[in-house]
């Protein structure tokens, strides 16, 4: 049997395998695209043992998905794998151990109500109205390494201004941001790495509780007194006629899902947008013409691949590229795959400015869990690129190649080297 064509059937579905694709090998994460290309010909739905789900990356499979929320799930798509140790008291109005208050775990009607609730606090003209604050954590932190001649971008600018944002919008104080990334990844831990021991599932627990005090500090002080903040805009959100107003727990279980949903994201964004107008030598004509900058965003999200690939649980039995997927399963969609299909996008690896389907990317995904934070990050990667571009007009990536942190959802750069002298 030749490679990557059909190799297992099962009673309960197929389970075809492509077994030259493992989203966790640092190659595949460095540049996965030629294989997935492979795959989108050969086998574009297949059975990955590793993680026991079904991989989809053709785009048409991926807009059906997207367009059926019934029989693709997002309630229970994802649960905290490692329990809570006996000894540890979960305090009352904890939304913990259930994930399941947060937008991305819901579906149908309960997923409408926190949506509706939620989608004016990220409209493109609140969210406009945070500019000038995100403009000035861009210009602090340029003014910290501007003078040395070189920086790391990713560290000293991107996670930073991604950190610092969501803080200040949410309502934190901006030095709040510095614990965002080790309760960040408290939470991935106990999200995804079951059979972890017992001191270590202890530690992490703890943190978390303690994330949620944190939080739960600043939501009561705005019940008291609101500010102008995202956190205030949930409180005050009327709820229409028979509809439940939003609680303390859902929008602190919410609040922690902005934080860990829209930081690595946006600071991905940004890292490699400045990437690419290095690679492509557009750097100073994108600082002479800023009009190209939102075509160059949009772009450069088709083209990143920030989140590789997401769940769903399949809840009637259905099929995909002729691939039998029985209900209880839980597939693997490769959006990053999908917005390099070449039946949907010409030339797909080329970074064309003058592509007129673009837009038709899924990397914000599509349908009712379109990214709700879709607007802040358009506007704070544009304010984040112009801030680079106004005051390091020479700026050069020293070390192209990036090395990454693994994940087969959103793998993160380590670094990215840049210098900026004459
Ligand atoms: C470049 C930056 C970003 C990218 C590429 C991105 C991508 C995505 C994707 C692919 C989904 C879809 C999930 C699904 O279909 O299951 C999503 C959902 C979500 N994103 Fe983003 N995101 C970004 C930034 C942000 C920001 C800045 C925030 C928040 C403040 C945010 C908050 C969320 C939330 C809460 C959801 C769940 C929505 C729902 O299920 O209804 N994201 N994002």
């Amino acid at each position: 049997m030749e490679k990557g064509q059909a190799t297992t059937g099962t009673e309960t579905g197929d389970r075809p395998e492509f077994p030259e694709f493992d989203p966790l090998v640092p190659d595949h994460i460095r540049d996965p695209w030629p294989i997935l290309a492979r795959a989108r010909r050969e086998q574009p739905v297949f059975w990955i043992p590793s993680l026991g789900m079904h991989c989809v990356t053709k785009y048409s499979d991926i807009k059906a998905i997207l367009a059926d929320s019934e029989t693709f799930s997002n309630a229970g798509a994802n649960v905290m794998r490692v329990p809570v140790p006996d000894d540890i008291e979960i305090p009352p109005g904890c939304p913990f151990p259930s994930v399941g208050d947060g937008l991305a775990n819901q579906d149908g009607d309960d997923h409408f109500r926190l949506r509706r609730l939620m989608q004016p606090a990220f409209g493109r003209r609140r969210v406009a109205s945070y500019a000038d604050q995100i403009r000035g954590i861009a210009d602090e932190l340029i003014d910290e390494f501007e003078p040395n001649g070189s920086a790391d971008l990713v560290v000293e600018f991107a996670n930073e201004l991604a950190m610092q944002t969501i803080a200040v919008v949410l309502g934190f104080k901006r030095e709040d941001s510095h614990e965002f990334r080790a309760w960040t990844n408290q939470f991935l831990y106990l999200l995804s790495s079951p059979g972890m021991d017992q001191e270590e599932a202890r530690r992490l627990w703890v943190g978390l509780i303690e994330w949620y005090k944190h939080i739960e500090a600043l939501v009561q002080s705005r019940r008291e007194t609101p500010a102008d903040d995202l956190i205030s805009d949930l409180m005050a959100a009327e709820p229409p006629e028979g509809v439940k107003p939003l609680t303390d727990s859902e929008i602190i279980a919410n609040v922690i899902a902005f934080i860990v949903a829209g930081t690595d994201t946006t600071a991905i964004l940004i890292t490699q947008t400045v990437r690419r107008l290095h690679e492509e030598g557009l750097w100073q004509a994108l600082r002479e013409d800023r009009d190209g900058i939102e075509a160059v965003i949009e772009e450069s999200l088709r083209l990143t691949g920030v989140v590789r690939g997401l769940n769903r649980v399949v809840t009637k039995d259905t099929e995909l590229s002729g691939v039998r997927i029985p209900a209880g399963s839980v597939i693997y969609w490769m959006g990053s795959s999908a917005n390099r299909d070449e039946e949907k996008f010409e030339n797909p690896a080329k970074f064309d400015l003058q592509r007129k389907n673009t837009h038709e990317h899924v990397a914000f995904s599509g349908g009712r869990h379109f990214c709700i934070g879709a607007p802040l990050a358009r506007l704070e990667s544009k304010i984040g690129l112009n801030a680079l571009l106004d005051r390091l007009p020479n700026l050069r990536v020293t070390e192209p190649e990036v090395e990454f942190h693994p994940s087969f959802i959103t793998p993160t750069p380590k670094r990215l080297l840049i210098e900026w002298g004459a």
